[in-house]
C-alpha cells in the first residue's frame, strides 16, 4: 500500500494528466455518454442510505472482523468499532453514487459484488436497478450479519449475501448468476487476487458487461493488477477515474482506448 505522500503525489500526476470531467473535447461518443450520465448525472432518491450510513460512523460498537489477509486497511483479525469500519472500509458515498448511476444507465440485469462491507455500496447499486438480481460476497460473519440487516431496513429485496472468502463463493455466485452484466470487485487489493478474480469473470461476461475494480492505484500491486487487466486481449475500451477503473467490452471498439478522466 502506497503511503499517503505517495498516494497523493500519483493523484496530482493523474489529476494533471487526465481528461476534462465534463466531457469536452472527448472524441469517443460512448464515452462522452459515460461522462455525461454516470460521472455528472442524476443521482435517484438514496438520501435513507446515507441517513443510515450518519448512524454506522456514530457506532461505537464493537463486532470481531476475521484477517482475510486481503490488504484490506482494516488488518488483522480483531474487535473493531462499526463507526471505525464505516469510515475507513466503505466508498464515500460520492463514488458510491456514482456506481448507483452507472447501474441506472446500463440497466445490468446481473450484479456481483466483491466486498459487501455493510452494505452500503450495495444498496446503491439494489436501488438502482431494483429488479436486477445482485450477489455480494463478504469475508467476515459479523460483517455480512450487519449488512444483512442494513439492507433489509433499507429494503433491498434484490440482494443475496453470500458469506464466506471470495474463492469459496466466486465460483458458486458465477454459477448462480446466467452472465456478468456488472461486477464490482471491492476486496483483496492485491495482484494475484485481483487477476484471478478478472479471469475468473472472464467466461461470464458478454460484449455489453462492465467490470469495475476499486482502489486500481492503491498500490503497487494494484497498479500492476490495473495495468495487466488494461492489456488483456479481451478488454476494448478502460476508464481510470483514479480511485475506480471501469472496463468495457464492446465489439463496436475496434482499437482498445484507455482513457483516463477527472472526477
Ligand atoms: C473495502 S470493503 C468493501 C466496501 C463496500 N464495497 C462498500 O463500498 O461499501 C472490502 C470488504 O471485503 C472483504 N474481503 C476482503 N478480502 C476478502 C476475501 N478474500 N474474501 C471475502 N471477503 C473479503 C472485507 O472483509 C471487507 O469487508
Amino acid at each position: 500500500m502506497y503511503s499517503s505522500y505517495q498516494l497523493a503525489r500519483r493523484y496530482l500526476r493523474y489529476y494533471m494528466k487526465a481528461s476534462n470531467g465534463k466531457g469536452h473535447g472527448m472524441h469517443s461518443p460512448f464515452v462522452y455518454d459515460f461522462i455525461r450520465h454516470v460521472l455528472n448525472g442524476k443521482t435517484g432518491e438514496t438520501d435513507d442510505i446515507e441517513n443510515l450510513r450518519r448512524q454506522l460512523l456514530r457506532d461505537g460498537s464493537e463486532i470481531f472482523v476475521e484477517d482475510f489477509g486481503a490488504g484490506s486497511r482494516l488488518g488483522g483479525g480483531q474487535k473493531r468499532k462499526v463507526a471505525d469500519i464505516a469510515r475507513r472500509a466503505l466508498k464515500p458515498a460520492r463514488y458510491a453514487q456514482l456506481l448507483h448511476r452507472l447501474a441506472a444507465h446500463y440497466k445490468p440485469a446481473t450484479v456481483l459484488e466483491l466486498g459487501t462491507s455493510l452494505g452500503l455500496t450495495t444498496a446503491y447499486l439494489s436501488r438502482a436497478v431494483p429488479q436486477s438480481q445482485l450477489i455480494s460476497i463478504e469475508g467476515s460473519k459479523a460483517i455480512s450479519a450487519l449488512a444483512t440487516q442494513n439492507l433489509q431496513r433499507l429494503g433491498c429485496t434484490n440482494v443475496q449475501l453470500l458469506q464466506g472468502s471470495f474463492g469459496d463463493r466466486l465460483p458458486g455466485a458465477l454459477a448462480a448468476l446466467p452472465s456478468i452484466d456488472l461486477a464490482y470487485v471491492d476486496g483483496n487489493h492485491r495482484y494475484a487476487p485481483t487477476t484471478d478474480y478478472f479471469q475468473q469473470l472472464l467466461p461470464h461476461i458478454h460484449e455489453h458487461s462492465i467490470l469495475v475494480f476499486d482502489d486500481i492505484h492503491w498500490s503497487a500491486e494494484m497498479e500492476e493488477a490495473w495495468s495487466f487487466i488494461k492489456s488483456h486481449a479481451s478488454v476494448a475500451y478502460t476508464i481510470d477515474i483514479f480511485f475506480l477503473g471501469f472496463c468495457f467490452f464492446r465489439k463496436e471498439f475496434r482499437v482498445p482506448q484507455h482513457f483516463s478522466i477527472r472526477f
